[in-house]
């Protein structure tokens, strides 16, 4: 089987507060978009990338000139839609049932090959698939409307879910289609069928740009690392 990425960037960025889709706010000075692409263009056992974009974005040639990655506008109105919508896209240009697909956030954009050899490492010969996670460090809080802490939350056993999430397509299509756009990420899909992806630890570092002061946070780890 062979390998390939997906990733999800026609979102709107709502909580970002940028005013635009925040994959294509300038981070060091490129795209946000330019740097989860380049990051999984260093996997050399990837087959090939495809980012789906909304079927409105009029941005990304422009933003984006020297992309090599597959680019198709079948972005739905939920990420779970998008994914959907990609999935198909691979089948169309050849990918098969058993061929592994590693969904991966636009949003994340601080992503490091080396994570993406681990996940690959960790589950290619796993029976279900797995996913980027991070051990729970910090003590969890429930918390009601006026931010008042209601409960304190084991967090021995917890961890926060990331992304790339790597499952065959068969497998991954049937368990999104099942769920349906109530699916924040393809892992709950495939716990929905009663299966158990494997966690595989990476780095906080591997974060989602998701509120106004992420970009400069993000910024600050990309001139750490270099672009
Ligand atoms: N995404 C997508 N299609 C959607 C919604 C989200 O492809 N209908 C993508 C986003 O572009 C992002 C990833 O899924 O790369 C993770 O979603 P999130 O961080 O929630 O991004 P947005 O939905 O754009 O942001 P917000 O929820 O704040 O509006
Ligand atoms: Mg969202």
């Amino acid at each position: 089987p062979r390998f390939f990425a997906l990733v999800p960037a026609a979102g709107v960025g709502e909580r970002s507060g940028a005013g635009q889709p925040k994959q294509y706010v300038e981070i060091a000075g490129r795209p946000m978009l330019a740097h989860t692409l380049a990051a999984l263009a260093a996997v050399p056992r990837l087959a090939q990338t495809l980012v789906v974009l909304s079927p409105s974005d009029d941005r990304f040639e422009a933003a984006l000139p020297d992309c090599r990655a597959w680019v198709a506008r079948v972005g739905g109105a939920s990420r779970a839609e998008s994914v959907l919508g990609g999935l198909a896209e691979l089948r169309r240009r050849g990918a098969e049932e058993d061929d592994w697909v590693l969904v991966h956030d636009a949003a994340r954009c601080l992503l490091q090959p080396a994570w993406v050899d681990a996940l690959i490492d960790a589950c290619q010969h796993d029976p279900v698939g797995g996913l980027l996670a991070q051990p729970v460090a910090d003590t969890l809080k429930a918390g009601d409307a006026d931010a008042r802490v209601t409960a304190t939350v084991d967090r021995r056993d917890k961890w926060a879910a990331q992304t790339p999430q790597m499952f065959r397509l068969g497998l991954v299509e049937r368990a999104l289609l099942a769920l349906g756009a109530a699916a924040t990420d393809e892992a709950s899909a495939i716990e929905a069928l009663g299966l158990a992806p494997r966690l595989v630890r990476a780095s906080m570092a591997n974060f989602k740009v998701t509120w106004p002061e992420d970009f400069e946070l993000a910024a600050r780890c990309l001139y750490q690392v270099g672009p």
